[in-house]
């Protein structure tokens, strides 16, 4: 798995020598425009005005409509083969632009510069890309890795706390993963510090990611362990969306996945003894940091039948990533009552 360099005029330069691109062009999240004009410069001098293009990120972005007006607007600067396309924004611009470069004239070279904390600790690492369809999250997607990843961690300096602790739900999936030594730093650590101290768990977790990834580059194994709190949180992630014009925002992707992993760690004590005390750490963060997420009992069928769309399934089954304790995942199945009582332990202790 490719792995982040600093992003810095030196290292796009060096991007620059080792694949001499015949056109450059780059697709920036339009939430940076004005904000990170200045750490947006190395990039401006390599890419004609003419040819940057600005999105805002956003679930809406990974959409099959706009994977043709961006491969109409590649052909209308005449990006080849041997072109070179940068990407400057979230999850969201990453995975869908990496989709757009990775079917382009049957792949053109890609560059990665992530500037949120879920991007950054996450979604620019392990070839995924996706776009989502109707309700369905990443219904459609390729592995292809990008050909560099740039890191500055001082793109997060202008992310909202919202996004900040979205991406903080991944960390602590790491945490999850790992071991108890890390689970306590990510605890005791404040997302909300103004990024200090985020540079070192970022890369921590792209080498736990790196590790579970060359072991199973095209997630059939033990790269599934990653999806931690996701069947779960991917559902209820779509779900929400449905919701959005009626009730509350649609909850971002790190929001889900922390009550994910709280549903799913319900479901890994019941049924492999992962311990309680851990468990109550990890409600009493996510009280802390999160608000709660208001669903009701009749909507449970709904969320249900979102998690039957996982790519980790097989038949009727849903599977789920439980934890025995920290560090060591297993794949499971979840019957629809376990997933039922898992839902009224969150809505109980969290009060949604
Ligand atoms: N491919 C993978 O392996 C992988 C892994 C994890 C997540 N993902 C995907 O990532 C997506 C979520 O990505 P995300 O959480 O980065 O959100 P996002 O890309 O939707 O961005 C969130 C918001 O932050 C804004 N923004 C981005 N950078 C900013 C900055 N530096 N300052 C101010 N605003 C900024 C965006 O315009 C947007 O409004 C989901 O679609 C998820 O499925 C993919």
């Amino acid at each position: 798995m490719l792995c982040h360099t600093d992003y810095s005029e030196e290292t796009l330069q060096a991007l620059h020598t080792r694949l001499n691109p015949d056109k450059t062009v780059a697709i920036i999240d339009s939430n940076l425009r004005d904000g990170q004009r200045a750490l947006l410069e190395p990039i401006f001098r390599v890419v004609p005005e003419n040819r940057r293009l600005y999105l805002t990120g956003g679930e809406e972005v990974k959409s099959l409509g706009l994977v043709k007006e961006i491969a109409l607007w590649l052909n209308r600067c005449r990006v080849t083969r041997h072109s070179l396309i940068y990407v400057v924004g979230g999850g969201s611009l990453l995975d869908f632009c990496g989709f757009v470069a990775a079917i382009y004239k049957r792949g053109v070279p890609i560059a990665y510069v992530p500037t949120t904390l879920m991007a950054m600790v996450d979604a620019a690492y392990g070839g995924k890309t996706a776009i989502n369809t109707d309700d369905i999250k990443n219904l459609l997607g390729v592995f292809q890795e990008p050909n560099a990843i740039l890191l500055d961690e001082r793109f997060l300096t202008t992310l909202s706390d919202r996004e900040i602790l979205s991406g903080y739900a991944e960390v602590l999936k790491y945490a999850l993963l790992e071991d108890d030594q890390f689970f306590a730093k990510v605890l005791t650590t404040d997302p909300l510090n103004n990024g200090m101290g985020l540079r070192e768990l970022i890369d921590q977790c792209v080498t736990i990611k790196k590790r579970f990834v060359e072991a199973d580059p095209y997630d059939l194994g033990i790269r599934q362990y990653l999806n931690l709190g996701h069947t779960v949180g991917h559902a209820l992630e779509g779900f929400s969306h449905t919701l959005e014009p009626l009730r509350h925002p649609a909850l971002r992707h790190g929001e889900a996945v922390m009550i994910g992993i709280i549903v799913e760690l319900y479901i890994s004590h019941k049924l492999l003894g992962f311990p309680l005390e851990r468990m109550h750490q990890i409600v009493d963060f996510a009280k802390e940091f999160f608000s709660p997420y208001f669903f009701e009992c009749k909507q449970y069928n709904d969320i249900i039948n979102l998690m039957l769309q996982d790519k980790k399934n097989s038949g009727d089954d849903i599977a789920i990533i439980a934890l025995r304790r920290i560090g060591e995942p297993m794949k499971i199945n979840a019957s629809r009552v376990q997933l039922r009582n898992a839902f009224d332990f969150y809505r109980e202790v969290i009060g949604g």
